[in-house]
């Protein structure tokens, strides 16, 4: 995809007391980010979706946001239960990103045998790049979404893989500054 520069911004993209939501979404494609899978487990039934909003808030304690649409079909759960995890994704894993941002899909979600139950009862997928378990700690609500902060009570470092990636619009593949796939 070719990025034109734009040296100021056009007239129309203001609403006229804040900028188009569909503008907004277009700038924020320009921002690339890793993606993570929020799982919970409520009631014995799993659920999750794929998130780009992961933020790390502080090292100590221990402390990471993500931002929750409350359409989500986890949203009740993350909110409800005590726990949940951040599955960090690797390159390898952009079916599962699929699956995790298509409601059509919600039902082949946790069909991998890679899912097992985390410290905190959490689903944590055995493959992952790293893997945070988290205890909620604060919720704030803003617009459409809740954004959630998680105490890191357990974690791991998994796949050294390349990171998933994800910018303008869909999964980059990371190359080097010789242009060699990061983990070719
Ligand atoms: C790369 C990517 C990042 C996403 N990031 C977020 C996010 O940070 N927060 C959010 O609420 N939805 C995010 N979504 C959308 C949800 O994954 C999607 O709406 C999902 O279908 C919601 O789960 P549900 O189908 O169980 O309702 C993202 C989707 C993609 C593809």
């Amino acid at each position: 995809m070719r990025i034109r520069a734009i040296a100021r911004p056009p007239a129309s993209t203001a609403t006229g007391h804040a900028l188009r939501p569909d503008v907004f979404r277009q700038c924020m494609q320009r921002f690339c980010s890793g993606v993570a899978l929020v799982t919970v487990a409520r009631r014995r039934i799993w659920s999750g979706l794929a998130v780009s909003s992961l933020a790390s808030v502080s090292a100590n304690p221990p402390t990471v946001l993500v931002c929750v649409n409350r359409k989500a079909s986890a949203h009740a759960a993350l909110l409800a239960s005590e726990a949940f995890a951040v599955n960090l994704l690797g390159e390898a894993h952009s079916g599962l990103v699929e699956d995790f941002s298509d409601p059509a899909r919600r039902a082949a979600r946790f069909r991998s045998p890679d899912w097992t139950v985390g410290q905190l009862g959490a689903p944590v997928l055995r493959t992952a790049a790293a893997v945070l378990e988290c205890s909620l700690a604060e919720q704030v609500e803003w617009g459409t979404h809740t954004v959630l902060f998680g105490q890191v009570m357990e974690g791991w470092v998994g796949s050294a893989d390349a990171p998933l990636v994800y910018g303008l619009g869909g999964v980059l593949r990371l190359v080097t500054p010789t242009g060699e796939a990061q983990n070719a």
